[in-house]
């Protein structure tokens, strides 16, 4: 029972805000306009009849007065008394109000008068010419100096009815409009005390009827969504809100039944399944994190507005990130908030008051929040100490890394302010964050600061280096200490989990567990686990009918019939070895010039990071060469390479890998490489070869690939050989393997093995 509120709590109520005056004055301001109208008019009349009630009095005593004045007044102008005549207005000199008399003459003259009225005036006044002329009474209101005046005529007349003069009582009539002043003053009063009892009247109405039982609903949800089922308040009685309450309880009680039976059937399931799908790792989801959801944070987006400059018109697109290829369908299957950065240029568009949508815009399945950064804030965090600092202290490519106390700043920064927009999605219990990536090396520490009890983990989709190569990071100490923030730390592979155990034992002060390969810096642990990521299955499906005709139109476009088509899809980046890759299409076809005008190689490059000096002069880099080597090969009509320098959405890159009777994937270094993955997923024929760089984590998983070492040119040709070469029943035995592995390795296996770790770690705590 919500009891009646004191003053103070009221005063709390209305001014901090809780019940805005607006709502109030919405649902009053028309029972107020009548009411002060009505009170408004009562007025008028009362104020109206009270004036002529007092203006009557004062005639009636005129009257009497005047009457009896005439007599005196008879016998001093017959007798021209002049001192009697004064001697009978002087009696008027004391009243209590300002009152007096006149006499006049019979011509109208000014005989005498009382002494406060001494400037009244014989002037030409014409109800005293009517008195003369008419012989009766008469009234008047006049002015008189700044008051007004009521006066009442009488003509003085002798036995014989001549007339003598006349005589005239003067009355100061302010005290009728200070009566009427007065009553103004306590209707206004009324008036204000009405409204203002109006007011609260609909206030506490408000409150009472509206504002609680939303404020209880409101909490209700809350709670609900929790899972604290034991903080859920009672929602009133069931028709306090009509049938709402009784509609919110029905839906809520069969949700919760329905977790219920998929988190009881997953928990049976869990460790048989050998496949994983998109609904198992749901269930899973259900059964380990119950009503919580995961927070996932990163800087890419999974999905951006751009402006489509050819068109003018908004477009979304799936950037091209390995985050976002493996993170999106973990948060199409389990829901929850994924925070990220927000880049497109019409980002900001179609997000709701709170920076959130529902992605995927055509299906939505969980909520995107962005966060803004300043040109400033991008700069130093995301091209300089992210991109220029630590991607390529990560990746060992010979690009030296660049570290600039400015933009070290700014990564503080914007973690600072990432950290703090995730803890504002956290549930008050079984929060979960999923860190992705180098960009928030610090954010982890900084959310456990502010939420201890949130269970962290932090997944690196990069390759981590050995000790000697860390160490030249000049905030190696406080990037270390960031990550041991989290509970958890995950790499693609056990190489790099061991280089960073190691990096951790050697350059900061703590104790790394060999054995549970965790790290425990004061006090805390920090277990460092490997988890290849992947992919799911959406390359897995056969080819359509419209994929068919695409197919086609490509290869007739490209003319790509009959000849031996390799594939290479990348963002154009210096880890990617496309460079190499080009050197050894052209050294394939310098040392086997028998494939000439039956090999093409087709380059898909997404452009990336080109703000960044190095990313451009790449681009140009990889322009020139192609140029130099197609001319160098062509005759009329063909040429080895095809370069398409253009973002491609993974429904337009699928027609390729399908093309691709090979595809190159030559990173110098690369944490997994999720291209190799799809590229087997969508070999459903299983013809196709894969060519495969050893320093790739997808190396370690796909072992019937062909591997070979990008910097080796002449070993590189010679693997573009051994493919166009094998037997369709190798390719065949070695796809099949491959896919075997992806399909058992699939990302929904990958996020169950991530998520039942922190949910054991979580277990661990609350036990
Ligand atoms: C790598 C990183 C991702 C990143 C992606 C694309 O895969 O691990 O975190 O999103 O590259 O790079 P970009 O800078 O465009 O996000």
């Amino acid at each position: 029972m919500v009891g009646p509120p004191s003053w103070y709590q009221l005063a709390v109520f209305l001014f901090k805000g809780k019940v805005k005056m607006k709502k109030i004055l919405f649902f009053t301001l028309p029972l107020l306009i009548i009411v002060s109208v009505v009170i408004l008019l009562f007025g008028v009349i009362q104020v109206h009849s009270q004036e002529d009630r007092l203006m009557d009095d004062l005639r009636r005593k005129a009257e009497t007065v005047a009457e009896s004045v005439e007599l005196s007044a008879k016998y001093v102008l017959i007798n021209n008394d002049m001192s009697g005549a004064l001697r009978l207005v002087g009696k008027f000199q004391n009243k209590r109000r300002a009152q007096g008399a006149a006499i006049y003459g019979k011509d109208g003259r000014l005989v005498a008068v009382t002494e406060r009225f001494k400037d009244w005036k014989d002037e030409d006044r014409q109800y005293h010419k009517d008195v003369l002329k008419k012989k009766a009474a008469k009234d008047n209101l006049s002015k008189f100096k700044k008051i007004y005046v009521y006066s009442y005529i009488v003509p003085v007349m002798d036995d014989k009815g001549e007339l003598l003069g006349m005589v005239e009582m003067i009355y100061d009539t302010s005290y009728v409009f200070a009566r009427s002043m007065d009553t103004w003053k306590s209707i206004i009063a009324t008036l204000v005390v009405l409204v203002i009892s109006l007011i609260l009247i609909a206030a506490l109405f408000l409150r009472q009827m509206f504002m609680v039982p939303m404020e209880k609903l409101t909490s209700w949800f809350k709670h609900f969504q929790n899972g604290e089922s034991s903080k859920m308040p009672c929602i009133g009685k069931k028709d306090d809100m009509g049938g709402l309450v009784s509609e919110v309880e029905q839906v809520a009680l069969s949700l919760k039944v329905a977790r219920k039976t998929v988190s009881d059937a997953a928990s049976a399931r869990i460790d048989k399944e050998e496949i994983w799908t998109e609904s198992k790792l749901k269930d899973l989801v259900h059964a380990k994190l119950g009503d919580s959801s995961l927070v996932v944070v990163s800087n890419r987006e999974p999905f951006m507005h751009v402006i489509d400059e050819k068109t003018g018109k908004v477009k979304c697109v799936r950037p091209a990130s390995g985050v976002v290829t493996a993170i999106d369908p973990i948060m199409r299957a389990c829901g929850g908030t994924w925070v990220a950065q927000g880049s497109g240029n019409a980002d900001r568009q179609f997000v709701n008051s709170k920076d959130k949508l529902g992605v995927p815009p055509e299906d939505i399945r969980y909520i995107l929040k962005r966060v803004w950064l300043t040109q400033e804030e991008e700069e130093g965090f995301y091209y300089g100490f992210s991109n220029e600092g630590l991607w390529p202290l990560c990746h060992i490519t010979h690009t030296r890394p660049i570290f600039r106390e400015t933009d070290w700043q700014m990564y503080k920064e914007v973690n600072r302010r990432f950290a703090d927009s995730v803890v504002e999605e956290l549930p008050a219990k079984n929060a979960f964050v999923f860190i992705q990536d180098y960009h928030f090396t610090l954010a982890g520490r900084m959310i456990k600061e502010k939420r201890p009890d949130a269970t962290v983990a932090l997944f690196w989709h990069i390759p981590w280096p050995n000790t000697e190569v860390f160490s030249i990071c000049p905030y190696q100490q406080e990037i270390l200490d960031g990550m041991l923030g989290c509970d958890l730390i995950g790499f693609h592979v056990q190489y790099h989990c061991n280089n960073f155990l190691d990096t951790a034992n050697r350059l900061l002060e703590c104790r790394v567990d060999n054995e549970k390969n965790s790290i425990v810096r004061a006090g805390k642990e920090t277990l460092v686990r490997p988890f290849p990521i992947s992919i799911d299955s959406q390359f897995d499906s056969a080819v359509s009918a419209g994929e068919s005709v695409e197919i086609e139109k490509i290869k007739n476009d490209l003319n790509l019939k009959d000849k031996i088509v390799a594939v290479g899809v990348d963002r154009i980046d210096y880890t990617k070895g496309i460079v190499e890759r080009v050197l050894a299409v052209d050294r394939f076809l310098e040392k086997y010039p028998e494939y000439k005008g039956r090999f093409v190689f087709v380059q898909l490059s997404a452009p990336s990071r080109t703000k960044i000096t190095r990313y451009h002069d790449l681009s140009e880099e990889i322009d020139q060469l192609v140029e130099k080597k197609n001319s160098k090969y062509f005759d009329g009509s063909w040429k080895p390479i095809i370069y398409l320098k253009r973002y491609f959405t993974p429904e337009e890159i699928k027609p390729y890998y399908r093309i691709g009777d090979i595809c190159i994937v030559s990173s110098l270094h690369d944490g997994m490489n999720l291209v190799a993955k799809e590229y087997v997923a969508a070999k459903t024929d299983l013809s196709g070869t894969l060519i495969l760089s050893k320093f790739t984590g997808a190396s370690r998983e796909l072992t019937d690939a062909i591997a070979v070492n990008p910097y080796s040119i002449e070993e590189f040709a010679d693997s573009i050989k051994t493919a166009c070469e094998m037997s369709a029943e190798e390719k065949r035995q070695r796809m099949e393997s491959m896919r075997r592995n992806i399909q058992e390795h699939n990302v929904y296996r990958w996020a169950a093995n991530i998520i039942s770790e922190m949910t054991g770690l979580q277990k661990k705590w609350t036990l």
